[in-house]
């Protein structure tokens, strides 16, 4: 067994204009296949842990120290990116009015979660990713993290998330980070939003 590159849930071009084929090429092929190889091959170095990315990342200090490092950097990457593609979608869709009202009830209204996302995204300095998770005490929280840091290594459960890496928007975005945090709310895919509230709350 090994980990393997799941393939994207529509079209390469399916998110165009506001995320261009190209930089999902570049992406999905070339950069998350860079994380699951990697993961592979420090994975293969202690047969005996396991594959189970979630657990080993949830208790990072249960991992063996030489490969610890490569496992949070390239399992972490893996996770986020298999997650990633499924939080997008080219269809509309909207937050269920469950997800909706604690959404309201965390940040006062729609606009103020999108507000602080936004912020997340645009202040986590160099690469790294925003989120929005179900915390500890069962409560939405936004978030950032550096590299491929995972929130569940904090024992908080992610249900939505935004790679800021530049690998991931430079292509069409360049140095304009703002606009592509905006693009990506055009194209968020709520019923999966929904589905991993429902499932962490
Ligand atoms: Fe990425």
């Amino acid at each position: 067994m090994a980990i393997i590159l799941p393939d994207l849930p529509y079209a390469y071009d399916a998110l165009e204009p506001y995320i261009d084929a190209e930089t999902m090429h570049l992406h999905h092929d070339k950069h998350h296949q860079t994380y699951v190889n990697n993961a592979n091959a420090a994975l293969e170095k202690h047969p005996e842990i396991g594959e189970d990315l979630e657990a080993l990342l949830a208790d990072v200090e249960s991992i063996p120290a030489d490969i610890r490092q490569a496992l949070i950097n390239n399992g972490g990457g893996h996770l986020n990116h298999a997650l990633f593609w499924e939080l997008m979608t080219p269809e509309k869709t909207a937050p269920s009015a469950d997800l909706a009202a604690a959404i309201d009830a965390a940040f006062g209204s729609f606009e103020e979660f999108q507000a602080a996302f936004t912020a997340a995204a645009t202040t986590r300095f160099g690469s790294g990713w925003a989120w929005l998770v179900v915390n500890k005490e069962g409560k939405l929280e936004v978030t950032s993290t550096a590299n491929q840091d995972t929130p569940i290594s904090e024992g908080k459960k992610p249900i939505l998330g935004l790679d800021v890496w530049e690998h991931a928007y430079y292509v069409k975005y360049r140095n304009v980070r703002p606009d592509y945090i905006k693009a990506f709310f055009s194209v968020i895919n709520w019923n999966k939003v929904d589905e991993l509230y429902a499932a962490a709350k």
